[in-house]
């Protein structure tokens, strides 16, 4: 366990390698469905529930570094999220285009009335645009998925000192 609390950036670097080689597989596979003509009978809604449960993992999996950085002491997992966060993003960003796409042909009007009939896809819709921000560089005045907490505990350390 002590040898997980002060991994070296370099096996962090691997392991990031790792990460970004496995989050790729549910979208490896989604290819390679469509190619092998495994999408079943309706293959527009295989997607759009694909990528959906896949955005919702990945972001389940974003917001569990923090929690899971403090129980362990594992600061390295804070290298992590803000690929995850990416990652979730991607994904949503599949789940709306099947959607915007293949759903609505890029039929906005149509897609809005979509959006506001069923609350689900409203929700959905909320947080999609939520997420857009969160997803954008780190900068000035823009707090990203990763920075929230590190520049919250950075403010914290500076105010004791
Ligand atoms: C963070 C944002 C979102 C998350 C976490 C999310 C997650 C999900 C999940 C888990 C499902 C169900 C998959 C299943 O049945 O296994 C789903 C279905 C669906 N989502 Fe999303 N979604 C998001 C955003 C959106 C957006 C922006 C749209 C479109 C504007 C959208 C449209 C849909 C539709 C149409 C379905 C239904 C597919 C079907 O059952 O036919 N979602 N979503």
């Amino acid at each position: 366990m002590n040898a997980l609390r002060n991994l070296k950036p370099r096996q962090v670097g691997i392991l990031k390698g790792v990460l970004f080689v496995l989050a790729l597989l549910p979208f490896v596979r989604l290819i390679a469905f469509g190619f092998l003509d495994r999408l079943g009978a309706n293959p527009i809604e295989f997607i759009t529930r694909n990528t959906g449960d896949w955005t919702l993992y990945f972001l389940c999996i974003t917001l569990a570094v923090t929690p899971l950085r403090r129980l362990t002491g594992w600061n390295w997992l804070i290298r992590l999220r803000r690929m995850l966060g990416l990652f979730s993003f991607f994904y949503v960003v599949l789940h709306f285009m099947t959607f915007f796409w293949f759903d609505h042909f890029f039929d906005v009007e149509e897609m809005w009335r979509d959006v506001i009939k069923r609350p689900f896809i409203t929700v959905g819709f909320i947080a999609f645009v939520l997420l857009i921000p969160l997803a954008g560089p780190p900068g000035a005045g823009r707090q990203s998925l990763l920075t929230c907490s590190s520049s919250a505990q950075s403010n914290r350390r500076t105010s004791v000192r």
